[in-house]
């Protein structure tokens, strides 16, 4: 517990909590003027935020990622210190020789394998891991980590199912196949993923969004399709949110925050073939405290949010803390992104917790 710096209005009930500054591991800022709308909602939040390389085109190379860290960093507010941490976009031409440059740029931490067909901007993505195996050999020597949307693709699979099918079919023989090889299951969402992560070998790790511990696949269909409750992989059964609670809040260094904050403007959401993804950003840490709040475990949230995503990667915590107070706030109904607007999540109610100035 963090006693000394929480304060209470009656026991169990803390009014504020402070913590090491968090960092997220998963989030899509994209590109041009949006960087100007979606950047500094992470950068007052977390200090650092893997920049995820699903652009169009997609971030393949080194040079491109480098320009891309550089376009991010112009969008930070004056004044705050954010890092983002860069990724390549995996395909089946992926070599060797760009994984060596990536790590030796010092500013790329992993590469992110997008089955092809799996989830937005992942039509580049790897056909067959068959064809990654220089790209994987060298990840595994030079240590840069391999993050997995892990859902196979295809019709002859449910979409409820396809992490499972994922976990059996390509990550189990790929971890055997690269035992070196640092592996995070971005984005985890079923029963089964948690508990293969749990049971993994040393180096393999899961992020878990805040959407996916407060919500079951019900808000989908709340009254109405929701498509502003669309996201890959898609929510699923309370019994796996339940699981993925556990998994956050049970102090396991495995499990640590990656938003898949996830823009998109509203009318590519509001469509007769929606996109997915959740915005979430402008409530980064603050949906995690209401999570964890939930579960009577906020003593928990810093482990989750700021102490295991650093570990596994193999960096500090951060130095400076931040403060969450139990302000809830309204958020607005519609954000701006470029031209355009997005619905956020949340849209028009409540957010329970808030950042302390
Ligand atoms: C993400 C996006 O929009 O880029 N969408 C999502 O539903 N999570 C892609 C992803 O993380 O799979
Ligand atoms: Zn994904
Ligand atoms: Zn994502």
């Amino acid at each position: 517990m963090r006693e000394a710096s929480t304060r209470s209005r009656q026991p169990g009930s803390l009014d504020e909590i402070s913590l090491v500054r968090p960092d997220d591991w998963h989030a899509h800022f994209r590109d041009g003027a949006v960087l100007a709308d979606v950047v500094p909602a992470s950068a007052a939040r977390f200090a650092r935020a893997v920049a995820m390389p699903n652009l169009l085109p997609p971030v393949t190379t080194t040079g491109a990622a480098l320009a891309y860290r550089d376009r991010i960093l112009a969008a930070v507010p004056p004044g705050a210190a954010f890092e983002p941490l860069m990724t390549l976009y995996l395909t089946d031409d992926t070599g060797a020789d760009e994984i060596r440059r990536a790590t030796a740029s010092g500013r790329i931490i992993g590469v992110k394998l997008y089955p092809a067909g799996a989830t937005t901007n992942s039509a580049h993505g790897v056909t067959d891991l068959g064809r990654c195996g220089a790209a994987l050999d060298a990840m595994q020597e030079c240590g840069l980590v391999l993050m997995v949307h892990g859902e196979v693709t295809g019709e002859d699979v449910d979409v409820f199912d396809r992490e499972r099918v994922f976990v059996e079919r390509t990550l189990a023989p790929l971890l055997d196949r690269f035992p070196g090889l640092k592996v995070v299951l971005e984005h985890v969402t079923t029963a089964d993923g948690v508990e293969f992560v749990r049971g993994a070998r040393d180096g393999v790790a899961a992020t878990i969004t805040a959407h996916h511990l407060l919500l079951n696949r019900n808000a989908i269909f709340e009254g109405g399709l929701r498509p502003h409750h669309y996201c890959l992989p898609v929510l699923k059964r309370e019994r796996h949110r339940a699981v993925l609670v556990d998994a956050a809040t049970g102090g396991e260094g495995r499990f640590f925050l990656g938003t898949d904050s996830a823009p998109h403007p509203r009318h590519a959401k509001e469509s007769a073939c929606g996109c997915a993804g959740l915005y979430t950003a402008h409530a980064g840490i603050e949906l995690y405290a209401e999570a964890f709040e939930r579960a009577g475990a906020l003593d928990a949230l810093e482990g989750f949010a700021s102490r295991n995503g650093p570990a596994f990667y193999g960096l500090e915590p951060n130095r400076e803390t931040i403060t969450l107070r139990r302000e809830p706030r309204t958020v607005p109904n519609t954000m701006p992104i470029g031209d355009d607007v997005l619905v956020p999540f949340r849209a028009g109610s409540r957010v329970g917790w808030s950042i302390a100035p």
